[in-house]
């Protein structure tokens, strides 16, 4: 038994100096009056311990989303997926679209050596061949496999595995996403149109906003079956809403299990129900404002990246938020996954995309989860559902 210890003012003083937010009281720990006063004053929250440590700040999303969903203590990992045995590499990954996104993806993935080949496709002249040149020029220290091959022309999708869609305009300061629908439909369908003859296999993972209604249109116009057109939201909602709790309650972001549904844009659903920290749910370390704050923050951040971008949007948290997709597609990462796919009656919506878990594999879709969620939260995916079936005039 550790010995016990007398918390006094000085302790909480501390705490609040060095940004924690909660001070963990041991069993058998004595409070003095001063310290609760000092506690409320600088706005400390005192937890009885012991908290649970995480087990690796290096937790990445689809541990968070499964510890979430089945209810593990954040000691528990998720079992490797056995190295070679399952996990696929690609033989071609092809991106449309080489911007910040897209050019962030193929670096990812060349680094991550997890296709034979990466082709990126952009319409500005030269953009997409000297990404392409320029990624090369690093295998040579980072000795990665991956050929990289740039260039303008749609055909070069040929004969690709994951075809990862980012082109169309971004959004400027003061946009919202569904400002993009008309201008990004025409790229979707023309870029659609090509893949359907010449990648007539691949799994389309799309990115362009606005991302629920693109992915609608990808599989309309390519005619593929949901399991093989994905749009890539949750992975990234739920990032940024696990970052926002981790600052909120001054913990890792590798303490917080989490995950956001729904849209990707004003009816995104950031589930509080299932999140936790440090195992426990969210009201242990935060007050209804502050959680309310942090759903606020998820909702908002792509629109706070462009705010003080000014043009264009983000790039680097999209572009491992694609690449998570693809390490399920790939089967070196298993369990359920937030990303938007065509509903056919889960959670009660039909004929929609929207962010759900859902499990992924070497033929894109596998299954939608259908965790238990509040009424609440229900509510939000059907009024999710309906906001994007009116923008497409449905
Ligand atoms: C964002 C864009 C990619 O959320 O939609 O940053």
């Amino acid at each position: 038994m550790a010995k016990s210890r007398v918390i006094g003012s000085e302790h909480i003083d501390d705490a609040r100096q060095r940004g924690r937010i909660v001070f963990e009281v041991l069993p058998g720990d004595i409070v003095t009056d001063l310290a609760r006063e000092t506690a409320v004053r600088l706005g400390i929250k005192l937890v009885d311990g012991p908290l649970e440590k995480p087990v690796s700040p290096r937790t990445d999303g689809n541990t968070a989303l499964r510890r979430g969903l089945l209810r593990r203590s954040p000691k528990w990992v998720a079992p490797k997926p056995s190295q070679g045995r399952g996990v696929r590499r690609l033989g071609k990954l092809a991106l449309v679209g080489a911007g910040g996104v897209g050019s962030n993806i193929a670096h990812l993935a060349a680094n991550a050596d997890l296709a034979d080949e990466i082709v990126l496709i952009d319409i500005l002249p030269g953009a997409a061949a000297a990404t392409a040149m320029d990624l090369n020029h690093a295998s040579g220290i980072n000795r990665t496999q991956a050929r990289c091959i740039g260039g303008e022309d749609l055909a070069l999708v040929s004969g690709a595995d994951v075809i990862v869609v980012t082109a169309g305009r971004a959004r400027g300061p003061g946009m919202t996403r569904a400002d993009l629908i008309d201008v990004n439909t025409r790229v979707i369908r023309s870029t659609a149109e090509v893949i359907k003859t010449q990648a007539p296999n691949a799994i389309v993972i799309v990115v362009t906003n606005p991302l629920d209604e693109m992915t609608v249109e990808m599989l309309r116009a390519t005619g593929f079956p949901r399991e093989r057109v994905l749009g890539m939201a949750g992975t990234l909602d739920s990032s940024r809403f696990r970052n926002a709790l981790a600052m909120a309650a001054g913990v890792l972001p590798a303490d917080v299990d989490a995950f956001a549904l729904g849209s990707h844009g004003d009816e995104m659903a950031p589930i509080t129900s299932h999140a936790r920290i440090k195992g426990r749910v969210l009201e242990t370390f935060l007050s209804e404002e502050q959680i309310a704050a942090c759903v606020k923050d998820a909702i908002s951040g792509g629109g706070q990246v462009v705010a003080l971008k000014k043009s264009g949007s983000a790039t680097i948290a999209p572009a491992h938020s694609s690449i998570e997709l693809i390490d399920h597609i790939r089967g070196a990462k298993t369990g359920p996954v937030p990303v938007s796919v065509m509903l056919d009656g889960e959670f009660g919506i039909k004929n929609v995309v929207l962010g759900v878990p859902a499990h992924l594999g070497q033929n894109g879709l596998v299954k939608v989860e259908e965790i238990k969620l509040t009424d609440n939260e229900t509510g939000a995916l059907h009024a999710a559902a309906d906001a994007i079936r009116n923008r497409l005039g449905l």
